[in-house]
């Protein structure tokens, strides 16, 4: 990795990269498809994408394969994604075992049918001990709900009287909310020219760097990944500090 040589400012990594990977739907429209074609070629670029993540050592990938309003989406489209999603754990699971990644899922399980549910938890399972690197498959996940769910647990324990008030801030929630354990999202991706989070990792986010590319999901490769890290390598990442004369390095505490 390109760790030394570089200026001050010019962030290392990245450690955590997150996608929500869209446009699957234009992409089969674009060929007079329907959208199953373009949720099934969109499936066929995630193999080549943890290869090229790994090869670059990112630690962590993140994709947002389907939020929790996508059960809007026609019943057959959501039936398609699902039965996707299943035979997706099934065939790759295996794989990743012996790359050496762990695969965690995120979001809410209890709308999945017992099947999936199944077939998510022996995934997590068979992976559990990979070491080279971790995908994270956010599936019916929304920050919302993730917040949520947060302040429901952290409530839970005030109820119960295993916790103070007081104790409730951003250091409480940023602990159980999801990836907690994992580095920070230092840059994420979004495919097919919207520019918006669509109720994506809204808390995760804080302080992540954006790209956008118009690139279509099933279009998306090796190439518009080095792309979108070759633009993060240029981003000076402040959180908030002052950056005089491009060293920002210790900024915080030497304002303190
Ligand atoms: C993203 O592709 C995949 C999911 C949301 C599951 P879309 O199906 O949203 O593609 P567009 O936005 O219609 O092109
Ligand atoms: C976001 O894409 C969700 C995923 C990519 C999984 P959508 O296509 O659902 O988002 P909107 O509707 O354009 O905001
Ligand atoms: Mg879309």
């Amino acid at each position: 990795m390109s760790a030394g040589g570089s200026s001050v400012t010019a962030p290392q990594g990245p450690r955590h990269i997150a996608i929500i990977m869209d446009g699957n739907g234009r992409w089969a429209a674009r060929r007079g498809l329907p959208p199953s074609s373009g949720h099934k070629a969109g499936v066929e670029r995630i193999r080549d994408l943890i290869e090229a993540c790994k090869s670059r050592r990112i630690e962590v990938l993140t994709l947002f394969a389907f939020s929790s309003e996508n059960w809007q989406r026609p019943p057959k489209e959501v039936e398609l994604l699902m039965s996707l999603f299943h035979s997706y754990l099934r065939r790759e699971a295996r794989k990743m075992k012996e790359q050496g990644v762990r695969l965690r899922v995120i979001g809410r399980r209890d709308r999945f049918s017992a099947r999936l549910q199944r077939a998510i938890a022996e995934a997590e399972e068979m992976t559990a001990d990979g070491a080279a690197g971790t995908l994270v498959i956010a599936a019916d996940y929304g920050g919302q709900w993730d917040i949520a769910e947060a302040a429901r647990s952290l409530a839970a324990e005030v109820a119960a009287g295993e916790r103070d008030i007081d104790s409730i801030d951003e250091m409480a929630l940023s602990e159980r909310v999801q990836l907690a354990d994992l580095p920070p999202v230092d840059l994420l991706i979004r495919s097919s020219g919207e520019q918006r989070i669509s109720n994506f990792i809204l808390w995760q986010a804080a302080y992540s760097e954006f790209y956008f590319t118009e690139t279509l999901w099933p279009d998306f490769g090796e190439q518009e990944l080095d792309a979108a890290l070759a633009a993060y390598r240029k981003r000076d990442r402040r959180y908030g500090g002052r950056d005089e004369g491009g060293r920002s390095e210790g900024g915080l505490e030497a304002q303190a």
